[in-house]
């Protein structure tokens, strides 16, 4: 078996290494039309941060892994085609800021078809609207002379941070394809790939569409329990109930269960927004707006919590943070990745800078010039001042040095173990600590002189 993934992302990357690494007979080559981003595939260091990923990179990489822009050699030699492409929020015309912007999925149907011969799998691997099968479908026979293409979807449901645990062992694989014969013979076909290292009771195959919608609700009912709890945590800081205490004590309802329930400054990541707006941009479009105002919520909420926590910062130190030293200890959007995409930090230092802050960030993972992209470093502030009030450390007692206010943006692990003395004596007094991710032990920090505040505690 011969499969060519269009897509060297976040997705394609570790998902193409386990393929490689679990199937040693199949040839699976990445391409993608960034090149700095296949050379860096192709070197020591990586485009993406992932515990595990090295290894297997290590491992497969010029055996049966391969990474190139070859993209029509590769689509040619293919009998199975990934496409992985990044499917953002649109923003411009029509459904702007709510639908997924399609053009990339729909460039890749075109390359496809234009140099594809015989038969083919196109698989969706990207997270899609539903029916986009349909359109694949149709762009792929309309522009192709003579190929033959199934299409089948098949979300994927890694989280960033663990992907190589959650590819390895994952809860489920989900394979959508059509109920015809030779749709479902091409949905064998990739049952079979997984079925090389995942029981095949947890390989899932569904019609095309339910496959897709699956994707979207799934995301959906994570983010809402993320919201859920966040509002919480805003009516236990009201109550003096501990959010910590209240999560613990619902989850252990098996019905709810205690995943997923950690208030923090709110979620980020490239997908729960992207695809919870898309969902509800679809309910819309279907004529149904009370379905879409109830999953818009759980945006707005969590735009609440980034934005409630950045005002508690401001009033709690005297309402002005403007040439305050802040210090703002991780920048990705959750531990273990270097993904910034959407994370609650860059929120959150926008607001303070608008404040006037002066912030210096430390991010164990992100580089420098992401985290300067990120906060438009260099750009002019609508009030006409150069945006320059960012530095970024190498270390977080650097950071944390002659500034007001300790802020805990991402939960890395190294934070836990930070010599919190030695903080609150380089700091101004008061020495203030936010933690927006409750890894801290707030009554130490009291202990030291801190004023520490936690989410919902
Ligand atoms: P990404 O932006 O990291 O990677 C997408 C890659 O596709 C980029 O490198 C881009 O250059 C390439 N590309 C775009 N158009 C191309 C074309 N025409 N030809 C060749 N290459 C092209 O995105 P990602 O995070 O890997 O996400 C990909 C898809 O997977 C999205 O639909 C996303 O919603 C979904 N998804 C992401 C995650 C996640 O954790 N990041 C998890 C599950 C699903
Ligand atoms: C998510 C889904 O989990 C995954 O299945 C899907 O394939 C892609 O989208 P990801 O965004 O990579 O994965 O990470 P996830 O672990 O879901 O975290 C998303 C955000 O929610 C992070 O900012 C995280 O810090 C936050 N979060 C998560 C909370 O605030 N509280 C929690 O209890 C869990």
């Amino acid at each position: 078996m011969n499969i060519c993934c269009i897509g060297a992302g976040y997705v394609g990357g570790p998902t193409m290494a386990m393929i490689a690494r679990k199937c040693p007979d199949t040839k699976v080559t990445v391409v993608d039309i960034n090149a700095k981003r296949v050379a860096q595939w192709n070197s020591d260091h990586l485009p993406i941060f992932e515990p595990g990923l090295d290894e297997i990179v290590r491992a497969t990489r010029g055996r049966n892994l391969f990474f190139s822009t070859e993209v029509d050699e590769a689509i040619v030699a293919a009998d199975m085609i990934f496409v992985s492409v990044n499917t953002p929020t649109k923003t411009y015309g029509m459904g702007a800021g709510r639908a997924a912007d399609l053009k990339f999925i729909e460039l890749c149907a075109r390359r496809i078809a234009s140099v594809a011969t015989g038969r083919k799998i196109v698989v969706e691997k990207s997270t899609l609207p539903v029916r986009t099968a349909e359109s694949l479908k149709t762009v792929l026979s309309a522009n192709s002379s003579g190929a033959e293409f199934q299409v089948l979807s098949n979300p994927e449901f890694l989280a960033e941070g663990t992907a190589m645990a959650d590819l390895e062992s994952p809860d489920r694989v989900l394979i959508g394809s059509e109920s015809t014969p030779e749709g479902i013979k091409a949905a064998e076909t990739l049952v079979s790939v997984y079925a090389q290292w995942v029981p095949r009771d947890r390989i899932i195959t569904t019609n095309l569409w339910s496959s897709e919608l699956s994707k979207l609700v799934a995301n959906a009912f994570l983010a809402q329990r993320i919201s859920s709890i966040n509002a919480i945590s805003a009516l236990c800081e009201a109550t003096e109930a501990d959010v910590a205490e209240v999560s613990f004590a619902i989850g252990r309802d098996s019905r709810i269960g205690s995943k997923f329930l950690k208030a923090s400054v709110g979620f980020g990541g490239s997908c729960f927004q992207k695809d919870i707006l898309n969902l509800v941009y679809l309910c819309d479009h279907f004529g149904l707006p009370e379905v879409a105002a109830y999953w818009e919520q759980v945006i707005r909420m969590n735009d609440w919590q980034k934005r409630r926590y950045s005002q508690q910062v401001v009033s709690s130190l005297f309402n002005t943070v403007a040439g305050k030293k802040i210090a703002v200890l991780g920048f990705a959007f959750k531990k273990d990745t270097n993904d910034t995409r959407e994370s609650a930090s860059i929120y959150v230092c926008r607001d303070l800078v608008d404040e006037q802050a002066n912030l210096a960030v430390y991010d164990p993972k992100v580089s420098e010039n992401q985290i300067r992209k990120d906060l438009n470093q260099g750009e002019v502030l609508v009030d006409g001042r150069p945006n320059t009030s960012v530095v970024i450390e190498q270390d977080p007692y650097a950071a944390a040095k002659d500034a007001h206010a300790v802020l805990i943006l991402t939960e890395w692990d190294e934070f836990r173990d930070l010599d919190f003395q030695r903080i609150f004596d380089g700091m101004l007094k008061p020495a203030f600590i936010f933690d927006g991710r409750n890894i801290l032990d707030l009554k130490a920090l009291r202990g030291i002189g801190f004023e520490a505040r936690g989410i919902g505690r």
